[in-house]
């Protein structure tokens, strides 16, 4: 793992959009995208600048069950605000919030997966250390499924939501079988609260218990962040 360490958040975003801009020169089309507010400072400078994406693909982490895509706390409405009504791609993917059958929305979602091998994954990381929504336990063997919220997570995300009990508690996640494939990984991380989950991701034992951890089995991974998501690294 290669880790860099900025002053915040906005320093970050710089550091970000180089890794996207690197990968770029490379020849790097396919992206997989994550939301939260991690990734908006990296967004904000990718925005900023020339990169063009329209010929790239999108493949987001997750979407919340049960939110419409025009729902303005679902993971599309997110995508279109912060990047893709600024930064067009040629093809952008999301899980269906709203689709009938979700056992086949994961198959649907694996094939397109499968389909476009992505290039460069951004993840942010849970106060628990989940990427995606792989919460702790989850088998890192799987793809696109359905994942329950755990309590801690609910609680996280309840900040962008008017009532705790608003937070969704189903999402379909990529699986973490389905992240270690992608070529190369940008973990982003920012914030104190954060800074137990870095230290055991880049530390501690590989563990389904620190979905993060598997991480260190991939070999292309760049860890960005600031200097309290830092602070309990030894
Ligand atoms: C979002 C995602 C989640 C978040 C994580 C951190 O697409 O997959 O794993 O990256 O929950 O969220 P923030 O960035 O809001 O702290």
């Amino acid at each position: 793992m290669k880790v860099i360490i900025t002053k915040d958040q906005k320093a970050a975003g710089v550091e970000g959009y180089k890794v996207f801009a690197d990968a770029i020169k490379n020849g790097a089309k396919v992206f997989g995208l994550a939301t939260g507010s991690t990734p908006v400072t990296t967004y904000e400078e990718i925005v900023k600048s020339d990169l063009d994406f329209s010929n790239s693909t999108s493949i987001n982490l997750d979407e919340y069950v049960g939110i419409s895509p025009d729902n303005d706390q679902s993971y599309k409405y997110f995508m279109n605000e912060h990047l893709f009504s600024k930064k067009p791609f040629k093809n952008s993917y999301l899980p269906n919030g709203l689709a009938e059958d979700p056992e086949a929305e994961t198959v649907r979602y694996n094939k397109i997966i499968a389909d476009n091998p992505i290039d460069l994954q951004l993840l942010g990381i849970g106060r628990n250390a989940h990427i995606g929504f792989n919460e702790p336990g989850t088998s890192t063997e799987l793809e696109t499924h359905v994942a329950d919220l755990t309590e801690s997570t609910i609680e996280a995300n309840a900040r962008f939501f008017e009532h705790v009990e608003d937070v969704p508690k189903q999402a379909y996640s990529m699986g973490i079988g389905s992240i270690m494939k992608s070529k190369k990984i940008l973990l982003e991380a920012f914030g104190e609260d954060k800074a137990d989950a870095v230290a055991k991701m880049i530390e501690g034992p590989v563990t389904k218990d620190v979905p993060a951890s598997i991480l260190q089995k991939h070999d292309d991974v760049v860890v960005l962040i600031d200097e309290a998501a830092a602070s309990k690294l030894t």
